[in-house]
């Protein structure tokens, strides 16, 4: 299985953000994890559109946002506008999961459905031919740096099960608490693209920091997993 690494903004050097984008594409990333919180369905509030903007503007990598929001269909279109390439809202925060999915793709953009620790596979499977990534988080949504949550391990796994038994396009995406430690886990569960913050942008130099975790990652697929 090809595993990436998405690494979050959030826990970048915002004074610095230029040199901290052009060391994570510099380490082998193509894909940068754009955290938006409301300050309403997450008891935070984070990035918006000018970020974005300001994104595009100083490189190609894949612009994944995780729109943590209540009513995020009236957002999409100032993400799409602002640059976003991929866009995943949250399935406790809508209640029409299918016309968000379609407006979504509608304005050219790939799609995502995320969930909640405690929201079951259950809610997201009906929806799962319709989108191109499944979001599991592993950390309640509104912080970086939390621990992550091993229970939601067997959802990684059914996921995955459930998009490989019906052949489905469909990436297995995890966010929270992703370490050289607790990434094999997720990777042998099924995930196969990583959404890293603190581990990237915390301490150290940020190209080790991704090394570590992909030498973390190879280790699992080396040993046949
Ligand atoms: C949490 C965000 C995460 C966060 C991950 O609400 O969705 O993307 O930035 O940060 P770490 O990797 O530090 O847990
Ligand atoms: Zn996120």
């Amino acid at each position: 299985m090809n595993v990436k690494i998405a690494p979050s903004i959030l826990s970048i050097d915002f004074a610095r953000m230029a040199e901290g984008v052009a060391e994570v594409k510099g380490a082998g990333c193509d894909m940068l994890h754009v955290d938006v919180m409301d300050g309403h369905f997450v008891p935070n509030i984070s990035i918006g559109t000018p970020i974005v903007s300001s994104l595009r503007k100083i490189t190609d990598m894949k612009l994944d946002t995780h729109l943590m929001v209540n009513e995020p269909r009236k957002m999409v279109k100032w993400f799409r506008d602002a640059g976003s390439d991929i866009v995943t809202f949250h399935i406790e925060a809508e209640n029409e999961p299918e016309k968000t999915i379609s407006h979504i793709r509608d304005l050219g953009m790939k799609v995502g459905l995320t969930l909640n620790p405690l929201t079951p596979f259950s809610k997201v499977q009906p929806f799962i031919e319709k989108v191109d990534m499944i979001l599991i988080m592993s950390v309640n949504p509104g912080f970086a740096g939390q621990k992550f949550i091993r229970d939601v391990i067997p959802k990684v796994r059914m996921a995955r099960d459930f998009v490989d038994q019906n052949k489905l396009p469909v990436d297995i995406e995890i966010d929270g608490g992703i370490t050289p430690e607790t990434a094999p886990l997720a990777v042998r569960a099924g995930a196969n693209i990583l959404v890293a913050g603190s581990s990237v942008f915390g301490q150290g130099k940020i190209s080790e920091n991704i090394q570590k975790l992909l030498n973390a990652i190879y280790g699992v697929s080396g040993s046949g997993l």
